[in-house]
């Protein structure tokens, strides 16, 4: 029985979409969540900063005696996982190797769409692992970083923000794809508008619901899954603006919250 929390990092809201997932499979979990908001978006930023925030984020974590990190961020998960692995004393998970596997397993004509961050696209992270995987999978990729902002800006719904949506999607259209890979944890956020703008046809595969059986399996491999019947507890901290991150946080998880801000000064 390990009672210690789950700590999910975020350049802002879009690992809740991960958590949202992971308490749906382990209920029973303590958790704790950060969201840097007030340096994101990460898919800006470079690989050293990138990998300069998730030190202190998984510092932050350890102060607060986590069991397990998960990177639920695409950008950090493609620039800083394998550091992170590295220095922690904990384990660590990230969100691209669940998320490749669920689309390679759910592509019937293996032709994948990513949409991420420009940091993540770069990367080469999804293809490396999608082709790990079947090497005859066809992928293609396209950065989205204004639907990141879309988000942060509570913009992720509503007739008037689809016809933007169309448009950047736009170079998606005609490739093929069966399946895509919201490759960027923001995304199932606004996944109705993306479902629309590419049709019913494609299947959209959320890296989320991969990830919270990954968590499963590792608590359970190391033996330190909380064993308790009642309901975890969970505490939310932003470097950004507590009370729209509180708004967006309550309507996608459907349960009030309790937002705490971060100085980055203490990090
Ligand atoms: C960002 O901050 O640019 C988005 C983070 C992500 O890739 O999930």
């Amino acid at each position: 029985m390990d009672t210690r929390s789950i700590g999910f990092m975020d350049s802002g809201v879009g690992g809740l979409t991960v958590m949202r997932e992971a308490q749906k499979e382990i209920p029973n979990e303590n958790m704790i969540y950060f969201g840097d908001e007030l340096r994101l978006p990460y898919g800006e930023k470079t690989i050293e900063e990138i990998q300069k925030y998730s030190i202190q984020i998984s510092k932050f974590f350890l102060k607060h005696n986590i069991k397990l990190m998960v990177i639920a961020c695409n950008t950090a998960t493609a620039r800083s996982l394998e550091m992170l692995k590295k220095e922690l004393p904990i384990p660590v998970i990230g969100v691209i190797e669940p998320g490749s596997k669920l689309a390679v397993s759910s592509t019937k004509d293996k032709r994948i769409g990513v949409i991420a961050t420009n940091s993540t696209i770069k990367s080469g992270s999804y293809e490396k692992n999608i082709n790990k995987i079947d090497n005859a999978v066809e992928v293609f990729s396209l950065g989205c970083p204004e639907f990141v902002t879309m988000v942060e800006s509570e913009n992720y719904s509503g007739y008037e923000n689809q016809s933007k949506v169309n448009t950047i999607l736009a170079p998606m259209m005609g490739n093929k794809i069966d399946t895509l890979v919201l490759g960027c944890t923001h995304f199932p956020i606004m996944k109705n508008l993306i479902q629309n703008a590419l049709g019913s046809k494609v299947l959209l595969v959320d890296p989320g619901i991969a990830v919270s059986k990954s968590i499963k399996n590792v608590l359970y491999a190391n033996d330190i899954q909380n064993n308790s019947n009642n309901v975890g507890m969970t505490s939310f901290f932003t470097t950004g603006n507590a009370s729209s991150f509180k708004r967006i946080a309550e309507d996608w998880l459907n349960y009030k919250v309790e937002v705490a801000n971060v100085s980055i000064k203490e990090l």
